[in-house]
């Protein structure tokens, strides 16, 4: 049960993020009583919505499956208020701050949550008017951020500088919604609470890694600020680079997010930025039957836009554990599937007296789908002695009730309730991340690197087999 009483604040509550996310997800915290009965939450935006149509906003995207659902749901709302303003202004945020007051005394709660859901233009002048007029010495304080956290390495430290000097690193919750994810934070159990994988965990058994996201949804009216950042910084940088630290790092100390967080950091400042040879860029056009639309014909999509959809990157880390194996990231939009894995293919079996024999490869499909596999060779049943690959499957579905897998979002903010930070981002993490990223993103915004078209609805670009092969991936022998 609830171990905190707060009250929460939305900031950018009438927006996307928080209409189908952040509310849905506090709905599942209160509805599963991990937050107290007491919580009460504040909606602010620029908006102008009476409590009707923000209980209408706020439920859009909660679902609701049964009477107990229904009931739940009108007491979360009956705590939920809302109040509108500028983003720039003391004397709406004074308003705030009376209407926080007014909830406090009511409830009792003792800390404050700030859940920014907002866009990177105000996220610094808010940031400002909280600390100047919502932000109390004897109150516990929280700012949940979400990303973009600038656009490469320089205008993330002015961002970092600038909240840094209004609130402290302790106080600021920097959300990746991948480390939220089950089987991203599965990873270091499977690391470190088993003895099997940790002697094979690194370049003398480990051939190359491969961690994919794919979606089949395109940029769908978010062509205009999608174009601005590309599928690099909306997703590489942050949500594959956290999986991959996640599956490179060496052990931590302890669990503290101090701990957790050092180790991420080590080993990104192993990884050299990427080289232009290591990288393929693919961007979408209509789908093979010509009904749906490609990125370009998006009205809101500058002419001739070299932002690529689609991108495999490969990055080395060169650390004694590591040192010659590629980590090939792939991401993309509006491919033929939904799907985001890690695929740890290991070397072939050295002077095997086998011959027909395929790799052994340990595959964490993250989603849809929770699973974890191995894949390994076997004697194929029957008379003689044929090899056969064969899979060792944990589908969630089918071992554990996957219902109780919960959302990335509540897995976070329940976390930043609780005040532990280990699964957000540190700023000195940020930092090395973007070292990694800052060259070759300014060789592609400087259009030098043409994309590679590809249909909506497509494999990808063409070109990706042989990339992934040239950093050693070896496709399964056809038995
Ligand atoms: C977001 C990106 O961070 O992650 C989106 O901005 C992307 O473009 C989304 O679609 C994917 O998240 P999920 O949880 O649906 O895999």
């Amino acid at each position: 049960d609830a171990k905190h009483l707060y009250t929460i604040v939305v900031l950018g509550a009438s927006g996307d993020l928080a209409k189908k996310k952040t509310f849905p997800a506090l709905f599942g915290l209160f509805k599963n009583r991990y937050l107290s009965r007491n919580t009460r939450i504040i909606g602010y935006a620029r908006t102008k919505m009476d409590q009707t149509s923000f209980e209408g906003h706020v439920s859009k995207f909660i679902k609701v499956k049964n009477e107990e659902d229904k009931a739940a749901l009108s007491r979360f709302l009956s705590v939920c208020s809302y109040q509108s303003g500028q983003y720039d202004h003391d004397g709406d945020f004074q308003e705030l701050e009376k209407h926080i007051e007014r909830v406090e005394k009511i409830s009792g709660a003792k800390e404050r949550l700030f859940y920014m859901a907002l866009p990177p233009s105000v996220f610094i002048p808010v940031a400002a008017c909280l600390k100047k007029n919502n932000y109390r010495q004897d109150v516990v304080t929280r700012l949940i951020v979400e990303k973009p956290f600038g656009m490469d390495l320089d205008s993330s430290r002015k961002l970092a500088k600038e909240l840094g000097a209004l609130f402290k690193e302790e106080e600021i919750y920097r959300i990746d919604h991948y480390l939220g994810k089950e089987m991203v934070k599965n990873l270091m159990i499977l690391r470190f609470a088993n003895v099997i994988f940790g002697s094979v965990w690194n370049r003398h058994s480990i051939d190359n890694i491969q961690i994919t996201f794919k979606e089949k949804i395109g940029t769908q009216g978010r062509g205009g600020y999608f174009d601005e950042f590309g599928i690099i910084r909306d997703v590489m940088q942050n949500h594959l680079l956290q999986i991959l630290t996640l599956v490179a790092m060496e052990p931590p100390v302890t669990l503290s997010s101090e701990d957790v967080r050092d180790e991420k950091v080590k080993v990104l400042r192993f990884i050299p930025p990427i080289a232009k040879e290591d990288i393929l860029l693919g961007q979408y056009t209509k789908s093979e039957d010509g009904k749906e639309p490609g990125y370009l014909d998006d009205s809101t999509v500058p002419r001739g836009s070299k932002t690529p959809t689609y991108a495999a990157a490969t990055l080395f880390i060169h650390n004694e554990r590591w040192a010659g194996v590629p980590f090939v990231l792939k991401c993309g939009k509006a491919l033929d599937q939904q799907k985001t894995e890690i695929r740890i293919q290991f070397k072939d079996v050295p002077g095997s007296i086998f011959t027909n024999l395929s790799r052994n490869e340990i595959v964490i499909r993250v989603q849809p789908g929770e699973a974890l596999y191995v894949k390994m060779m076997n004697k194929e049943p029957g008379l003689g002695m044929k090899t056969i690959i064969s899979d060792l499957d944990l589908s969630y579905s089918s071992r554990f009730n996957s219902s109780v897998i919960p959302e990335a979002y509540e897995s976070l903010i329940l976390d930043a309730l609780n005040g532990d930070q280990s699964n957000f981002v540190r700023d000195d993490e940020l930092d090395a991340a973007w070292k990694i990223f800052t060259p070759i993103l300014k060789t592609i915004d400087e259009g030098e690197i043409d994309p590679i078209p590809y249909a909506l609805g497509s494999r990808g670009p063409e070109g990706v087999s042989e990339f992934v092969a040239k950093y050693g991936y070896t496709r399964e022998q056809q038995q």
